[in-house]
Formats: C-alpha cells, sequence, structure tokens
C-alpha cells in the first residue's frame, strides 16, 4: 500500500489537542476508511455525541446522563441536568480542591500533633485508584518531591502494611475515594487506616484531621466519621474510570498544584472541543474508533497493545484497561439483544523498550494479530546523552518493522543458511497507530486520556453496547461477602456451592488458626 500511495505516510495523519496521530500503517486503503466512516454513519454516531454533552441519558440501565465532559467544562459553560446548570457547583468543588491542596502544598494542613502533613495515601480501588495512580506517576515530574504519595487498593493486607510501614501517622493524610462509598476493598482498608492513625495518635478526633473523603454518598461518608467538611463531592453522572477529572483527581491536584491540575484539564477540553466538532474523517478518537473496530471485527483481532515509549507511563495500558473493558465488555446491545458480532478487545501493553524483550516476539512473529498503539513524545523530560534519541529511534523501528517485516528474499541475500530463513522472516504487516506530543505535560496528558475515552465511547455507539454501565463485576461482588462470612464462621457452615467451592472453602478453614 505504500508503494501504491507513496503519500500515505504524510496524508494519513490527524492532529488535535496538541497530539500527532499517524495512522498510515494500518491495513486499510483510502476506500477502507471511507466504508468505515459509513459505519460510522450509519450508527448515527454524530448524533451520539450530541447525545451525550447534552447531558441526554444514554447509560439507559442506570438511567443517568454521561457527563465526564462536564467535569472539564469551562466556568461559564452551562450544562443542564434535571433543570439545573451543573458547571457552576463543578466549579466550586474544584475550588475547595484548590485550597486545600495549596494548604498541603504550603505545609499549612497540620496533622492532629501540630506537624505538617507530608505523606499523602489514597486509598480506593478501580477508578477511584487506576486514574489517581497513572496520572500521578505521569506527572511526578511535575509534583512536589518533598511530599511522598501512595496508592493502597487491593483487600489484601500487604498493600496497605507496605504503603506505610515507613510514614509517620502524625505527617500521614489519607483521601478514602470511592464513589459509592460502599466498596468493601476501600472501606476495608480506610478502617485499618483508622486504626492504624489511632494506634498511633491516640485519640478520635485525630481522623478530622488526617481522613478527606472523595465520593458521592455523604451519609456514608459521615457514617465513616469523616467531617463531610472535609468531603469533596461529585455525581452520579461522573462513571468511576470517567473520574480522573473530578474531585477523584485530589491526590494529582495536591501533588502537582492547582494550576497544572487545571491546565490538566484544559487538555480534556481541548480533546473534548475537536471530537465535538471535527468532521468524522478528521476526528481522532473517531478514527481511532473505527480502526480499532476494524480488526477486532473484521480481522478476528482479540486484544491491542498499549506500549507508551514513556517510563512515566507506565500505569497507562493498566488504566486503559478498565477505562476500555469494563465500558464495551459487554454482550448484550442496548435493547438487552444478545449480539452476533465482537465487542470490546482485550487491552494489555508495557512501557517500551521494556516490552521489546518481552513479548514483541509474538506480535511481530506469532500466529496472532495484535494491533498496537505506540506513544512517544519529541522531547524528554530528563534529557541525558543519547537516551531519549536511542528511544524514540527504537518507537519508529517497531513501527516500521511491524509493518513491513522481512522478506524471505532480503533473509536470504543476508547469506543465512536455507533452514533459517523461515526463523528470520518477518511476515509485517503489522498494524500501528503512532501517537506523538511534543513534551509530556498536564495538558497533554488530559488530551491523551480524553482521545481514548471518546475512542471508547464511539466503538461503544457503533456496537451498540451501553459503555456506561458494569453489572459485570456485581456478581463475583456478592458470592465474595457470602464466602467472606463462609470461611470466618466458627461453626461448621453448611456449603451450598459447586463441589470445586466447597473443597476450597474447607481447605482453606482448615488452615485457619482456631479463633
Ligand atoms: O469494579 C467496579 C467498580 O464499580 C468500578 O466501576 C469503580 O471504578 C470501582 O468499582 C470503585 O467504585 P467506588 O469508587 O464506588 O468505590
Amino acid at each position: 500500500m505504500f508503494a501504491e500511495d507513496p503519500g500515505r505516510g504524510d496524508q494519513l495523519v490527524g492532529e488535535a489537542a496538541g497530539l500527532y496521530l499517524d495512522y498510515s500503517k494500518n491495513r486499510v486503503t483510502r476506500e477502507t476508511l471511507g466504508l468505515l466512516l459509513e459505519l460510522a454513519e450509519s450508527a448515527a454516531l454524530a448524533e451520539r455525541i450530541n447525545a451525550m454533552f447534552r447531558g441526554d441519558r444514554i447509560n439507559t440501565t442506570e438511567n443517568r446522563p454521561v457527563l465526564h465532559i462536564a467535569l472539564r467544562a469551562p466556568r461559564d459553560a452551562s450544562i443542564i441536568v434535571d433543570g439545573e446548570n451543573v458547571v457552576p457547583k463543578i466549579h466550586r468543588v474544584l475550588n475547595q480542591m484548590a485550597a486545600f491542596a495549596n494548604q498541603v502544598r504550603n505545609r499549612s494542613w497540620k496533622g492532629y500533633t501540630g506537624k505538617p502533613i507530608r505523606n499523602v495515601v489514597n486509598i480506593g480501588i478501580g477508578g477511584s485508584s487506576l486514574g489517581p495512580v497513572m496520572a500521578y506517576d505521569a506527572l511526578r515530574h511535575y509534583s512536589d518531591r518533598a511530599l511522598t504519595h501512595r496508592f493502597v487498593s487491593n483487600v489484601d493486607a500487604t498493600d496497605f502494611a507496605e504503603s506505610v510501614r515507613d510514614l509517620d501517622p502524625a505527617e500521614t493524610l489519607f483521601i478514602v475515594a470511592s464513589k459509592s462509598f460502599a466498596t468493601l476493598e476501600t472501606l476495608t482498608n480506610a478502617k485499618t487506616a483508622r486504626a492504624w492513625l489511632l494506634t498511633a495518635l491516640g485519640d478520635r478526633d485525630a481522623v478530622a484531621r488526617h481522613f478527606v473523603a472523595l465520593s458521592t454518598n455523604a451519609e456514608e461518608v459521615r457514617r465513616f466519621g469523616i467531617d463531610t467538611d472535609n468531603m469533596f463531592g461529585f455525581w452520579d453522572w461522573v462513571g468511576g474510570r470517567y473520574s480522573i477529572d473530578s474531585a477523584i483527581g485530589l491526590s494529582l491536584m495536591i501533588a502537582i498544584g492547582p494550576e497544572q491540575f487545571a491546565q490538566f484539564l484544559a487538555g480534556f477540553r481541548a480533546m473534548d472541543d475537536h471530537f465535538r466538532s471535527a468532521p468524522l474523517d478528521h476526528n481522532l478518537p473517531v478514527l481511532l474508533g473505527l480502526l480499532g473496530i476494524w480488526y477486532n471485527d473484521f480481522f478476528g483481532a482479540e486484544s491491542y497493545a498499549v506500549l507508551p515509549y514513556d517510563t512515566y507511563l507506565a500505569r497507562l495500558p493498566a488504566y486503559l484497561q478498565q477505562l476500555d473493558m469494563e465500558s464495551n465488555g459487554k454482550r448484550v446491545d442496548l435493547d438487552g439483544s444478545q449480539v452476533d458480532y465482537q465487542t470490546g478487545p482485550i487491552v494489555w501493553g508495557e512501557p517500551g523498550t521494556d516490552g521489546q524483550h518481552a513479548f514483541y516476539q509474538l506480535i511481530h512473529q506469532g500466529t496472532k494479530l495484535v494491533p498496537c498503539d505506540l506513544i512517544g513524545f519529541l522531547e524528554p523530560l530528563n534529557p541525558s546523552g543519547r537516551h531519549h534519541d536511542l528511544l524514540t529511534a527504537n518507537l519508529f523501528a517497531q513501527a516500521e518493522a511491524l509493518a513491513f517485516g522481512k522478506t524471505t528474499d532480503e533473509v536470504g541475500a543476508e547469506g543465512v543458511t536455507e533452514s533459517q530463513i523461515p526463523h528470520r522472516t518477518f511476515p509485517g504487516n503489522r498494524p500501528t497507530n503512532v501517537i506523538l506530543g511534543t513534551r509530556l505535560s498536564p495538558a497533554l496528558l488530559g488530551a491523551l486520556i480524553a482521545l481514548y475515552e471518546h475512542k471508547v465511547f464511539v466503538q461503544g455507539s457503533i456496537w451498540r453496547v451501553n459503555s456506561f454501565d458494569q453489572w459485570g463485576v456485581e456478581l463475583g461482588k456478592v458470592l465474595a461477602r457470602q464466602i467472606a462470612s463462609e470461611l470466618e464462621e466458627p461453626a461448621e457452615p453448611t456449603l451450598a456451592h459447586d463441589s470445586s467451592t466447597n473443597a476450597l472453602i474447607h481447605r482453606y478453614r482448615a488452615a485457619r488458626p482456631p479463633s
């Protein structure tokens, strides 16, 4: 295709909100792209986009609007939910967050003993953790290095123990992040944190200086013992996996400061504006979404890899796993009918160049098709000798090698023995998107997250699934509660599970120390 259409490397590209997308190394002709755009039109994608921005209740199973885009709307915007413009209350919370973040940053927020806070521990899980930890890691370069940030998510006590083992309770602030304030893992960790604090400081009044909450559920926050003056709210129309730019971003705001956080939101907004206004054929989230559908539904690709050539973006693949797989991992459409096509893909990845020395072998020469997004920056944040040139050379080289491979003739011409030739041949034709920004910054990170948020929405719209509910996580939660009581109750419980689950429970109980 490159031989027939030499201009495609300059033409099958796009730019928005500071991000450059080269999608020329995909298995598409201009005709394919035209047909995919027709698919988007036949799914009334433009109308779906308008419906989301308008605040229609597009999360149909929960009867809610989907308005993460409101979280980054300018102060003077008007977005109406149930007759109320929600933008002023969003900015009220942003102001409240900024006032608090500044107090922690300038060390005027003191712990119970009068020592300033130096450690900030976010306790949350899923969208209440993956966004904060990913964004903190990504923007660490811009953070106050005198503050220590930790993120506790797993109900495994090791997570908490290892996160706080070197921290002084008198200098530690816990941010309990939970949209529902009902999540077992988060509440268990928060109670353990409260006990850890009280063991050291000895007075229940200490909780008010060392705990704040990020939630939509004031009643449960109060019940836990956190003063609702120290609660930062958001609303049911913000999905957990779409919440890093809400109050859930408080730990990030403390790390990088309110001004840089405002830049972060501006980056989201720039991508929102592009998504809302650019024609579909120049619209980066639409193009990425359609290319993903091309491989997912027409080539049987089961997954795609996100490969950031930037160590700061190490947690981006994990963040995108929730964003994409919890949104589009659905098997019934909006009407509840079973779909007869593939929906959401598996997302995975690791930073380059580490991944190159681990799993790229399979992407180059394996039997599976794994489309890849390669993400990099023109300028390094930590310039040092040749490092950045070498890093970027590897990104470009991988995209080239994956696309063009190496033929048996080329390998043969190198004088390789006949028997070695198949092993050293690269089939090529392995698709990549290359996403480049000038420099990783708060604004660029915001734009990058919004790019993927909207890409996922484009795909969900075309697959006609509800990208904003997550019923698939409920069954395991209910069973875990029941099994927890069966593991813990002193008298031998009557088990009514399958024989495998019953045997596992018996085995665990047999090993439990007598209570
Ligand atoms: O895993 C399910 C889920 O509901 C996610 O969607 C959400 O991000 C996470 O749990 C945490 O929920 P919460 O913020 O209510 O504690």
